[in-house]
């Protein structure tokens, strides 16, 4: 079967009900499907599990299916593959990579670090396995606070790629470490201006913000947390109205959970455009898991030595979280 383009580029029969036909594909084959709270609505809606970067590392760690189908981006499928090498790993497209994770690129970030030495390096989980192989501790962020504050005050620490979460973290524990000027492209474009006039309109609003947003988008937050933290947060909190400074496949997760609260997306700065749609996790659409599963097709694979190597900072940030 033809992946050349990074997918299985076969037609699908449009008088089909995906939904049940992927569902009967993998109960035949007794895979498992993953997916995060920024793919769309109708593929979290028939995931097995659906979950934060954090959560999506955890459950991988103890699956037993034979094959396991990440719908996120590519980072994610090679996090699942070092932790379960045995196992095949499919992803819908292959070509839904991540800017931040790009920002990051593996002989960079090891000149950096031979010219820093000395210090210790944590990675965000948003990097290529060649990078998680030159990490100490990976983090989310759902953990790189707690991750950060465990290790003794006057630990140097090299921190990549988000700045702003790095930036975040040193603002929050008064540390110094060295931070990778990378960024996402999709929190980076969120406007102060149009987040303010919509609070304005929506007094009783409550912000919440990913920690990828930059310094003056968090300072307007009510609440600053991963994707599951801000779920959590929405669903505790007694607010009924919520604008959300990240990317917008986390609202229907929010809707579902809470649907008598009321969520609305953050306006990006250019208002002719959906930037806060991360174009990479759209990749993943039905026509092509349901391909995915049919062909088990096109597969995730890491090198031996990376996945040895990438799999320790990854084991250490489960037992640090
Ligand atoms: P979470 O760590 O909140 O899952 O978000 C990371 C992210 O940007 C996924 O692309
Ligand atoms: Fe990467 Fe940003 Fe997309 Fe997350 S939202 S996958 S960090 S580009």
């Amino acid at each position: 079967m033809n992946v050349e383009k990074g997918f299985v580029d076969a037609p699908v029969d449009t008088s089909l009900d995906l939904v049940a036909e992927i569902k009967k594909l993998k109960e035949e084959k007794k895979a498992i499907i993953l997916a995060h709270y920024y793919t769309v609505g109708e593929i979290q809606d028939l995931a097995d599990f659906v979950g934060d970067s954090l959560a999506l590392a955890r459950i991988a760690e103890n699956l037993d299916n034979d094959i396991i189908v990440m719908c996120g981006v590519h980072f994610m499928g090679e996090t699942v593959k070092i932790l379960c090498p045995d196992k095949k790993v499919l992803v819908p497209d292959l070509n839904a990579g991540c800017s931040l994770a790009d920002s990051c690129p593996a002989p960079a970030l090891k000149e950096f670090i031979e010219s820093h030495p000395g210090h210790t390096v944590i990675s965000y989980v948003n990097t290529s396995a060649a990078v998680k192989s030159l990490t100490d501790i990976v983090v989310t962020s759902g953990n790189a606070m707690k991750v950060v504050s465990a290790l003794p005050d006057d630990e140097k620490i090299i921190f990549g790629p988000d700045r702003n979460l790095g930036n975040y973290i040193n603002s929050q524990t008064g540390r110094d470490m060295l931070l990778w000027d990378g960024a996402c492209h999709v929190h980076e474009q969120f406007s102060l201006e149009k987040i303010l006039d919509l609070k304005k309109e929506h007094p009783g609003a409550k912000i919440l913000v990913h920690p990828e947003c930059p310094a003056p988008i968090r300072i307007v937050a009510d609440k600053i947390g991963s994707t599951a933290v801000l779920l959590e947060w929405a669903q505790q909190t007694e607010a009924d109205e919520f604008i959300v400074a990240t990317e917008s496949g986390i609202l229907h997760e929010m809707r579902n959970r809470c649907p008598e609260k009321t969520f609305i997306p953050a306006p990006p700065a250019d208002s002719t455009c959906a930037c806060n749609d991360c174009s990479f996790m759209k990749l993943n659409t039905l026509e092509k898991l349901y391909n995915t599963l049919r062909y088990e097709l096109p597969e995730i694979t890491v090198d031996a030595e990376i996945i040895d190597r990438a799999r320790r900072p990854i084991m250490r940030m489960l037992q640090m979280s």
